[in-house]
């Protein structure tokens, strides 16, 4: 268990006077150290229903241009997780029959390699002003809003698409209508193991104007 369990304030009333930002050593320290822990060291516990429903509004924050909110969430806990797993696996039978016994155990225990997984779906509204690209880059930052939230409460959390996410009878399954996309699969619970930092390039940065 998260060695405190944190809830964030509530949210603010609309047109509620928000304070300045203000210093903080914890989300600096949190943010130079955050690391994504593999979904196969995952264990319980995740997020209870509380902390999920907190994860999801501190993610719905996130910034979009037009309030359009082009995204939307579909949770995957307890038993709906192997139901879906039984799905990927009977999808591997139809597309690689001959595939070894483990691929199909694979398939069969993916969502239940974490308490909690949120698929944030990216539903871009088409023909609009805001540019579709511009709605699809909201979808992501929310993706990483969800990472940087459940670190913040103290639990482990991983980014995947796999190839479920681009798959039709899997798309089907999750159902996305045809403008929607996966921007990911975000895995929640707690480390089995701490990760160790990876090999990072420094940023890329240039002045303009020299
Ligand atoms: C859109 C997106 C999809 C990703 N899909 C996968 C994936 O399918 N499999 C995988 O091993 N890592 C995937 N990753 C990478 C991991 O989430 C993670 O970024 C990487 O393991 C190290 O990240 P860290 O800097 O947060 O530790 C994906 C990342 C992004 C941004």
């Amino acid at each position: 268990m998260p060695m405190t369990r944190l809830l964030p304030p509530p949210a603010p009333g609309a047109d509620a006077a928000l304070p300045a930002a203000t210093p903080s050593a914890q989300t600096l320290t949190l943010l130079a150290q955050r690391r994504s822990t593999t979904a196969r060291l995952m264990t319980g516990p995740g997020p209870d229903a509380q902390q999920r429903d907190a994860l999801l509004r501190l993610a719905a924050r996130t910034p979009d241009h037009g309030k359009l909110f082009p995204w939307r969430f579909i949770t995957f806990e307890g038993e709906a997780r192997a139901r879906f797993g039984d799905i990927l696996e009977a999808r591997l039978r139809d597309l690689e029959p001959e595939a070894p016994p483990e691929r199909f155990e694979l398939e069969r225990n993916r969502f239940t390699r974490a308490p909690l997984v949120i698929a944030v779906i990216s539903d871009v509204t088409e023909n609009h002003k805001i540019p579709e690209w511009e709605q699809i880059l909201s979808a992501g930052a929310v993706c990483q809003t969800l990472l940087v939230a459940a670190s913040a409460m103290g639990f482990a959390a991983q980014w995947l698409t796999e190839w479920y996410a681009y798959d039709r009878i899997a798309r089907a399954a999750l159902g996305l209508a045809s403008g929607e996309r996966v921007a990911g699969f975000i895995y929640i619970g707690t480390a089995a193991e701490n990760p160790a930092e990876r090999p990072r390039k420094p940023p890329r940065v240039s002045a303009w104007g020299g």
